[in-house]
């Protein structure tokens, strides 16, 4: 079944210029994602907190229709499990993360998740029986789904962005990959970040503002809103992440791990004097704070 699989891989590479394209009449997902569904539904307790620690509901999700396709996922998961007046489904960005035993079995660098390894992730989940999407392309197109909103448009999607689509894409909008081109060419070998820093953004500029940010502020972030470096870093997420997204990252990091980061909102706000310099060089004209 693999073999061939990657030959269609292969073969369609040469046509992701056209992947925003909607899949061609001859290209069809043939039933996988609703067999995916299935396998997920099989799985997944009633409450769905334990959703993304399926990998049947990890790659459910990615196919899932409409234009918050995580949320309808979730939503039509807890109505298959619960039945129609079960009330109100929980929301993808109140669960659990995708968890690194699912990453681990997705990926194979164990850092990263690459369009291949999506691939061959989705095609596994539905073995041995499919049905099997009738042309690669269909996955990739899903992939893709994940790459433009976390913006990993040219290089393989780190773990924490690949899980921040399941917990967030739902709720907040990203930019995009807009000024770059989807393609496989092999990931550039720009500007790599420290190793003990995740990377939380492709963009070299935003990436440095995060880990001087990490150098700067306090180990209980209490004064993230004071420092340049933090706030410029929160802005340059764009739309694709929360502040309290980038406030318990840099938490995380200051905490080995910890994950009882502050909400924003119980912080001290954007201190007057870095408001002041912001707004005379009109750096901060457009923060969200
Ligand atoms: C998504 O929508 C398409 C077109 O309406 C439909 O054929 C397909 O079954 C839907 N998929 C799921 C998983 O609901
Ligand atoms: C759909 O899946 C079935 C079952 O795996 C397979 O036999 C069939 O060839 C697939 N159809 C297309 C159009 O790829």
């Amino acid at each position: 079944m693999f073999p061939s699989v990657a030959l269609i891989a292969t073969a369609s590479l040469y046509f992701l210029a056209a992947v925003d394209a909607a899949p061609s009449k001859r290209q069809s997902d043939n039933g996988s994602c609703q067999a995916l569904f299935n396998k997920c539904a099989g799985s997944v307790d009633k409450s769905l907190s334990n959703v993304f620690a399926i990998e049947s509901c990890v790659f459910a999700a990615t196919c899932a229709n409409g234009s918050r396709p995580v949320d309808n996922f979730l939503a039509a998961l807890f109505t298959n499990k619960n039945g129609e007046n079960a009330g109100v489904p929980p929301q993808s960005v109140g669960l659990p993360r995708v968890t690194s035993t699912v990453l681990n079995s997705i990926s194979t660098d164990g850092k990263t998740i690459s369009q291949q390894d999506f691939i061959n992730g989705y095609y596994g989940t539905l073995s041995p029986e499919g049905p099997w999407p009738s042309d690669a392309q269909v996955v990739i197109n899903y992939y893709n789904r994940v790459a433009v909103w976390t913006a990993f448009c040219n290089s393989n999607i780190p773990f924490f962005n690949f899980q921040d689509y399941f917990q967030y894409s739902s709720s907040v909008s990203s930019n995009g990959c807009s000024g770059t081109t989807i393609s496989t060419l092999p990931p550039t070998t720009t500007q790599p970040p420290p190793t003990s820093t995740p990377t939380i953004s492709s963009d070299a500029s935003c990436q440095k503002m995060f880990t001087t940010c990490i150098n700067e502020v306090n180990k209980d972030v209490s004064n993230i809103f004071s420092v340049k470096s933090c706030v410029l870093g929160a802005t340059c997420f764009g739309g694709q992440r929360p502040v309290a997204g980038f406030v318990s990252t840099v938490y995380g990091v200051k905490n080995s791990g910890g994950s009882s980061a502050p909400a924003p909102s119980a912080l001290p706000r954007v201190s007057q004097a870095l408001f002041n310099a912001g707004s005379t060089n009109s750096e901060f004209l457009t923060s969200p704070f």
